[in-house]
């Protein structure tokens, strides 16, 4: 099977500045891998380039098989609308739609009828434990509550590949732990790759590899405790 993630030999440049340099990496269909990296490392950029946000300077990118570096700009936009699910540290959520609402935007673009793309809009958000919460506007929501509103929305249409960047940032514990719960339970449930980046062990955990960005240069790093629930307490 195509794996869900091909990087191989990939340079990025913003102007003279490198960012990243012969960078290659592999990520099989469901499989989960922690992007580690200082600030400023090129975290952000890497996976912008895996969702064809960006466009390496070198080398070749794959999104379950697509190659992204030979699509033109639409083409990319149809790999992510269909394949891929993007779950950013802002939650991006429209304030004048209710969570059920802005769950439903992704499945409305892809053509699905309005009283399916809610109903299915508002089973996920019952999975995610908001089945209460459907009709508030992102204002009347807490920050962990917006940012399972946003993970829903990113998985609504059963993505591949879950691309996540630092996703629990703006959250204290006890809801960036129900969200990295959300984020695997649902990817799980779909059989989904994921790229997490995060700064945080406790989202490491829910990975089962872990990869990091040194010098311009990925480096695959040990597991360090071993592949761990995502229940489990954090140090
Ligand atoms: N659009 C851009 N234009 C110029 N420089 C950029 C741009 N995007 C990122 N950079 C620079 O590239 C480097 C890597 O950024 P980024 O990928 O956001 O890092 P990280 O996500 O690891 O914090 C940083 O030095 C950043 O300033
Ligand atoms: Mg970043």
């Amino acid at each position: 099977m195509t794996p869900a993630v091909q990087l191989a030999g990939v340079r990025k440049a913003f102007g003279a500045h490198p960012v990243l340099h012969d960078v290659s990496l592999r990520v099989e269909r469901g499989e989960r891998v922690a992007l580690l990296g200082e600030s400023g490392s090129g975290k952000s950029t890497l996976l912008n380039l895996v969702a064809g946000l960006e466009s390496p300077d070198a080398g070749i990118v794959r999104v379950l098989g697509h190659e992204m570096s030979a699509l033109d700009a639409d083409g990319r936009a149809r790999v992510r609308r269909e394949h891929i699910g993007f779950v950013f540290q802002a939650f991006h959520l429209l304030a004048h739609l209710s969570a059920v609402q802005n769950v439903a935007v992704p499945l409305l673009l892809a053509g699905e009828r309005a009283d399916v793309a809610q109903q299915r809009a508002a089973h996920w958000l019952d999975d995610l434990g908001l089945g209460e919460r459907l009709h508030a506007l992102p204002r009347e929501l807490s920050g962990g509550e917006q940012q399972r509103v946003a993970l829903a929305r990113a998985l609504v249409h059963e993505p591949q590949l879950v691309l996540a960047d630092e996703p629990t940032g703006n959250l204290d514990p006890a809801n960036a732990q129900r969200a990295l719960e959300g984020i695997a339970s649902t990817i799980e449930r779909c059989g989904a790759a994921l790229v997490l980046v995060t700064h945080s062990e406790q989202a490491a955990r829910i990975a089962q590899r872990r990869v990091r960005l040194l010098r311009h240069t990925l480096e695959e790093e040990p597991a360090a405790a071993p592949a761990a629930t995502p229940g489990s307490t954090p140090p």
